[in-house]
């Protein structure tokens, strides 16, 4: 069969370990060119193999997403290296655990800038780009926490209603255009941040980062004139509609 990817692009930030390996790997399972981004040179290599093993190709941008000319170097080395963007993976992302009025304003800040900020910035700079592929994809990953409250997490909360707001005005800027624009609210994935937010839940009760990315090669692949906004994935074991 041939592969669903070959010769398209994507830019995949928080590509460095968790669910953005597990998305880059998955679309280089289908051929895909993958641009990975995060600050670990290191990690990232480890992707890069991990993703040439795969069928795919990677390209490494080290990137600081709390720093708007980091950002823009991704997408202008994107755009020297290979003229073309099909896919924009908006995945990095941190968290912060404390009590609202225990909450450094420092702490909430990062919040806003890595997962909404750089969300914006990212989308904005590629635009261009993605407004020449046949089909352009903005997957934007933001939470269960981006469509409620969670106590302990006012920081991370506020950051991904950001994101999901800015995901929604994006979608109605881009309809009928080329482009189609996703957000994905994921409950607990077992990574390295969900052990530092929810280390109560049982290892094998969270998701695995893979069945994320499937989500993410499945969006990225269908053609039909169905779409799908928002897609809430939860663990079985937590309760239906979060
Ligand atoms: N795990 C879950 O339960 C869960 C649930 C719902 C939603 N999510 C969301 O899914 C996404 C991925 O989370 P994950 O669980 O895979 O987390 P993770 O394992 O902690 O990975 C986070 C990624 O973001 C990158 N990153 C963090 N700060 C950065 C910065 N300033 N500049 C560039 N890259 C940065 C990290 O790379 P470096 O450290 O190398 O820079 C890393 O690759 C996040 O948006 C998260 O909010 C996760």
């Amino acid at each position: 069969m041939p592969k669903r990817l070959a010769k398209k692009v994507a830019i995949v930030t928080g590509a460095s370990r968790g669910i953005g390996r597990a998305i880059s790997v998955a679309l280089a399972q289908e051929a895909a060119t993958v641009v990975l981004a995060a600050r670990s040179i290191q990690k990232l290599q480890e992707t890069a193999d991990q993703v040439t093993k795969a069928g795919g190709k990677a390209d490494i941008v080290v990137t600081e997403l709390t720093e708007e000319e980091s950002i823009k170097n991704l997408v202008k080395t994107t755009t020297e290296k290979f003229s073309r963007l099909d896919i924009l993976v908006n995945n990095a992302g941190v968290t912060h655990s404390a009590k609202l009025e225990e909450t450094a304003t420092e702490d909430w800040q990062r919040c806003i800038e890595v997962n909404a900020r750089a969300p914006f910035i990212l989308c904005r700079e590629a635009l261009p780009l993605l407004k020449k592929a046949e089909t352009g994809y903005i997957i934007n990953i933001a939470s269960v926490v981006g469509v409620k409250g969670y106590p302990l997490q006012s920081a991370y909360t506020s950051s991904k209603h950001a994101l999901r707001g800015m995901t929604i005005s994006l979608a109605e800027e881009l309809r009928g255009s080329n482009i189609r624009v996703h957000l994905l609210c994921p409950g607990g994935v077992d990574t390295d941040l969900v052990q530092k937010v929810r280390p109560d839940i049982k290892k094998d009760e969270l998701m695995q980062p893979e069945e994320i990315a499937e989500l993410v090669v499945y969006l990225v692949t269908y053609k039909g004139n169905a779409v799908i906004d928002e897609l809430h994935i939860r663990r079985a074991a937590s309760a239906p509609w979060f």
